[in-house]
């Protein structure tokens, strides 16, 4: 990727970890982009601004109501200025403040009217990153689009170990490049389904499974925050989701199966993660089946359409066609065999213990590339299958 003239911001909180920024702020530089930096007063006690102007050849911008900084570049401009920003370390503090859309400092004033992708690298005492708070605040960070690296397990400035360092200079980098290549999704149209299907056996039993519909309902919150029209055909139980989505409420395979081809005939993008039932009761009894004097029993099914497979053989399909695998064992060898017998062009392999949990890591899985997405959270598993999808 052309990273030349690449604008970069970095804003810059109050840790011991700023002395790595200058690292991260020198490596930016070589690769050719144009960095200004922003300091809050406490990342000042910690480093001088005149490290970060000798780095950038560019005046650091520390006050909100500096007169001569607003006369040559505003708040509003330095926002406007950015391709992308990093906020490194982003401290508790800062986290809390961006979450709560507090803006008292010209970095915070900042990130209230930017518009641009956002990159948070935080770093801080690893129980300050454990607690409930912070965890809070992260959350509604990234469901407000924002990306978020690290921070990674080690030894901590305090002398404690845990979650809580600053992401390797090279790290922040290699998550700032998907943010940089395509920003929005405006003017795609991208269709997904999420959850579990419901077959009736009878007017009160159900046949179903344990998905939770969470990851789907991520990866739909997340296009649409990038800018795309999105559908959402989404099972029983799928959490809210974004209110500019699309959404159809279904139950059985079969109404999954119709609004999934309906919507997919004029999709970019369509993206199966729903589990759908194999298999459905031949008969659909009325009323409540009574169990009679019999000991055991059996009752046909019939297999149920594959709805990934039926929209990748479509004519007019979408350019990119998604599949999941949940696999118990041989994760990688099953989905790439179901790769071919659906005729997708990716497989991502999750493990079953994914279903229903709030973490998630798998396998990118397509003819040319098989990789590990390695994640801690679901909604962290949704942002890199995204920003593969978007680099793609
Ligand atoms: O074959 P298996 O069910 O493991 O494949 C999982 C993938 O196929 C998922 O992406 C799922 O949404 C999709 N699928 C489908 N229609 C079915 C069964 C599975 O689209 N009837």
């Amino acid at each position: 990727m052309n990273l030349l003239g690449k604008r970069i911001l970095i804003g810059i909180g109050g840790g011991i970890a700023v002395y790595r920024v200058a690292e991260l702020t020198r490596l930016l530089k070589k690769s050719g982009m144009e960095v200004r930096c922003v300091m809050t007063r406490s990342a000042c006690e910690f480093v001088s601004p005149l490290t970060f102007e000798a780095l950038t050849g560019e005046e650091v911008h520390t006050e909100l109501f500096d007169l001569t900084g607003e006369r040559e570049m505003g708040h509003i401009q330095l926002a406007r200025w950015a391709d992308a920003v990093i906020i490194a370390p982003a401290t508790s503090n800062l986290i809390a403040r961006f979450a709560h859309g507090i803006a008292d400092d010209l970095l915070t004033t900042i990130m209230q009217v930017c518009d641009k992708p956002v990159l948070l690298a935080p770093a801080m005492n690893s129980s300050m990153w454990d607690a409930t708070a912070t965890q809070h605040n992260i959350n509604t960070l990234l469901q407000n689009g924002i990306s978020v690296v690290g921070p990674e397990a080690g030894e901590l400035a305090c002398g404690e170990s845990g979650a809580g360092r600053l992401s390797e200079p090279r790290a922040i980098i290699s998550a700032l490049l998907p943010l940089l290549t395509k920003q929005n999704l405006n003017g795609q149209h991208w269709v997904i389904n999420a959850g579990p299907t419901v077959e009736a056996w009878d007017d009160v039993r159900l046949l179903t499974n344990r998905a939770s519909g969470m990851l789907g309902a991520m990866l739909a919150d997340l296009a649409v925050i990038k800018g795309a029209e999105v559908s959402l055909i989404a099972g029983p139980g799928t959490p809210e989701t974004h209110p500019d989505i699309k959404r159809f409420d279904v139950e059985s395979a079969k109404q999954m199966h119709t609004a999934c081809k309906h919507e997919a005939a004029e999709a970019d993008v369509f993206i199966a993660t729903a589990a759908v039932s194999d298999f459905r009761f031949d008969k659909v009894c009325q009323g409540k089946l009574k169990r009679g004097d019999t000991t055991s029993m059996s009752v046909n099914m019939i297999a149920n359409p594959d709805i990934v497979a039926e929209i990748a053989a479509m004519q007019k399909r979408p350019t990119k066609v998604i599949a999941f695998a949940a696999e118990a064992s041989d994760h990688i060898e099953h989905a790439r065999a179901k790769l071919v017998k659906k005729g997708v062009d990716a497989i991502i392999a999750n493990d079953i213990s994914n279903m229903g949990s709030d973490k998630s890591n798998g396998w990118w899985i397509s003819d040319t590339e098989t990789f590990a997405i390695e994640s801690v959270t679901k909604f962290e598993f949704a942002q890199s299958i995204i920003n593969h999808i978007m680099e793609n």
